[in-house]
Formats: structure tokens, C-alpha cells, sequence
């Protein structure tokens, strides 16, 4: 069984931080982040909540849809920056779009978070039958996140949100989702300070014990590595599964992280850059919410067009990675 997607919708705060901004804060220039990453600008929330940003894409994708708020059955936001350890994102937004007879709950899957909300939605959606309509919102603030010291990181990250209203169809759909968490303290942000005389012995080492609460680190080549391999293997697995090639692929929606990440994944997968959306200029790296956002400005630019196979393919903290074949 597989998802039709009813309708799309996008929503980016109006703040706008260009490279040329970050010169006041560290060592850094256009030049260096434009070459180095294909980032030119990003939209930062400010004080904006993140659920603000996943309610304002949730009513876009709804009126698009043309479903009624009360006829969705679950609603699954994907963050990694929740205003909230709780409630759920997915509870506030349920509430501001008037689903009023949805289940909500939130999932972290990091940068993969839409590929996996995605796929869960598929799955609800294959074993309850009394379920119509899905609502999966991803919606992230990085920006609150940053070491804005740290320039090897904080000129990556911007912030948005993207929501799809899913029904089940018989349309072509496979997927993969993946994680590898020897990798998880390469890309870290800590919630919590645990005391050194309650620590534990484990494997998960900790690469940045001094740093603040609430700051994302990472070792950036090591995840870079790590993302050239998982994009193409993304695809694979889930290709495999269903007998398709890249060559039956119209359009790769992949993470927006890094414009040579993206290169390299195309190189391995044999496929051209021009069958990859591509939209990290303009909006950085915005974790879960880069795919839908990608794939929304896709479809609103007539590129991505109904009986076409999309891949979405994403990486990300855990270390996650995962991929869907869908017919949009
Ligand atoms: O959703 C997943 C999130 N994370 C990622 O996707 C991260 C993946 N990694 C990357 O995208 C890249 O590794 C970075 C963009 C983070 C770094 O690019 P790089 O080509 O791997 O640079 P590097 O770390 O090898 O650094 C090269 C040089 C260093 O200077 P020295 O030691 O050669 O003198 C850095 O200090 O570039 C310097 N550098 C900068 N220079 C100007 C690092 N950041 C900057 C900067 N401006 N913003």
C-alpha cells in the first residue's frame, strides 16, 4: 500500500541571515560558505515557536488538501528542536488546525525526521482502516540551537516548517529507514547535564562534555563521511525492495546539508544534478523540515508533477538515515 500526497504546504519565518551577517559574529565569509557548503542565506524564527511555523505550513497543506481539520485521525510532527519536552508539538499544532478527533504524538528522527513520520503515517494508514487522514508536519528552529562561536556549524542551520495531508492509495511506495548509533555523539545537542558521579559506563563516548545545554556540536567531517555514503545507500535499500532504478526516478529530493554532499550522493548513484531539488541556497540546512520543504517548492514550481517517482532520501543525527519511492 502506498500514500497519495492530497496537498502541501510550506512556511518559512521572514527573518533572513545572509553569509555577509555572520563576519559580525566569527571568522568567516561568503565566499568560504558559498563554496564550501552552496549555502548563500537562511530564515531564522527569532522568538517565533517552532509549532507557530509547523501550525502556519499544517493550515497551508489542509487548504490545499481541501480535507476538514476534523477528518484527519493522527497528527505526527518530526522536530529536533521542540519549544517543549512536552506536550508534543504534534498536540499544540492538532489543536491550532482544529483536528479535533486526531491522535498527535512527535518523533525525532533528526534530518530524517520527515522520511520516518512519512513512513509511519504509511503505516497507520495500512492497519486502521477508520483512519482517512494523516497530517505529518516537520517543523524545526536550529537557529536556537546554534554555538553562534562555532563557525564550522553555525553558518549551516536555518529554520522552517513543511506539512503533507497523506491518504492511502495503491500508488507505487517503498521504503527504508535506517541507524547507525555508534555514530550518535557526532552530532549532538544535550538536553540534560548528568553529573559526573552518576556517570555510567557505556560505549556512547562523549565527545563535547564541556559544551553548553541546548547547543548543537559536531564533528563535521566525520558526519560528512558518513553522508555521502548513507544518501545513495538510502535510495538503494528502499529501490531494491521494489525493483526500480535511478533511472525510473523523475526527481531525488535529498537532505539540504551540503551542496557537495548532494554532488557526491549523485555521483555514487550515477544519477544527474538536474534530477536532484535542490534548495540549501536559500534556506540552509533545515533539518527534518529540509526535504518537505524542498519537495513543496518543487511541486509549487511545476517541476515535480503528479505520476512522477520521487525519492526522498535523508541522513541525520542518531545517526539516522532512510529513503521513500513514492509515485506523487
Ligand atoms: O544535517 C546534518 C548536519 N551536518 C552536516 O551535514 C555536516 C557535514 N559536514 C560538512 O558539511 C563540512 O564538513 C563542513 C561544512 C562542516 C566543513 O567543511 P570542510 O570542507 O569539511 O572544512 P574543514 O572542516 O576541513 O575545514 C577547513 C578549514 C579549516 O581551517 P584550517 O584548519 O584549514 O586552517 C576550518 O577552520 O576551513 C575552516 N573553516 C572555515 N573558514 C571560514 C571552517 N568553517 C569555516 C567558516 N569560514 N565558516
Amino acid at each position: 500500500m502506498g500514500i497519495s500526497i492530497l496537498g502541501m504546504g510550506s512556511y518559512v519565518p521572514d527573518q533572513i541571515m545572509t553569509n555577509d551577517d555572520f563576519t559580525r559574529f566569527v571568522e568567516t565569509d561568503d565566499e568560504w560558505i558559498r563554496t564550501r557548503t552552496g549555502i548563500s542565506s537562511r530564515h531564522m524564527a527569532g522568538w517565533e515557536p517552532t509549532w507557530y511555523m509547523g501550525k502556519q505550513a499544517s493550515l497551508r497543506a489542509i487548504e490545499a488538501s481541501g480535507v476538514k481539520p476534523e477528518d484527519i485521525g493522527l497528527v505526527i510532527s518530526c522536530t529536533a528542536t521542540s519549544d517543549f519536552l512536552t506536550p508534543s508539538m504534534a498536540s499544540v499544532i492538532q489543536h491550532e488546525v482544529g483536528a479535533v478527533n486526531a491522535a498527535a504524538f512527535d518523533m525525532n528522527a533528526a534530518c530524517s525526521g520527515f522520511v520516518y513520520a512519512t513512513d509511519v503515517a504509511r503505516r497507520f494508514l495500512e492497519t486502521d482502516d477508520s483512519l482517512k487522514y494523516v497530517l505529518v508536519v516537520a517543523n524545526e528552529a536550529l537557529t536556537r540551537f546554534l554555538d553562534f562561536t562555532d563557525r564550522s556549524s553555525c553558518i549551516l542551520f536555518g529554520d522552517g516548517a513543511a506539512a503533507v495531508i497523506l491518504e492511502k492509495s495503491d500508488k507505487l511506495y517503498s521504503s527504508a529507514l535506517c541507524s547507525d548509533g555508534s555514530g550518535a555523539s557526532l552530532l549532538c545537542a544535550r538536553s540534560l547535564k548528568v553529573a559526573p558521579e552518576v556517570a555510567v559506563e557505556s560505549d556512547f563516548e562523549d565527545p563535547f562534555p564541556d559544551v553548553p545545554l541546548h547547543k548543537l556540536q559536531q564533528n563535521g567531517k566525520e558526519v560528512y563521511k558518513f553522508a555521502v555514503s548513507a544518501l545513495p545507500k538510502s535510495f538503494e535499500l528502499a529501490a531494491e525492495k521494489i525493483g526500480v532504478t535511478k533511472d525510473d526516478i523523475d526527481w531525488f529530493v535529498p537532505h539540504q546539508a551540503n551542496i557537495r554532499i548532494i554532488e557526491t550522493a549523485a555521483k555514487k548513484l550515477g544519477a544527474p544534478m538536474e534530477k536532484f531539488i535542490v534548495t540549501l541556497d536559500h534556506y540552509g540546512n533545515t533539518s527534518s523540515a529540509s526535504i518537505p520543504l524542498a519537495l513543496c517548492e518543487g511541486i509549487e514550481k511545476g517541476l515535480i508533477k503528479r505520476g512522477q517517482k520521487i525519492a526522498l532520501i535523508g541522513f541525520g543525527a542518531g545517526l539516522t538515515y532512510g529513503g521513500i519511492i513514492f509515485e506523487y
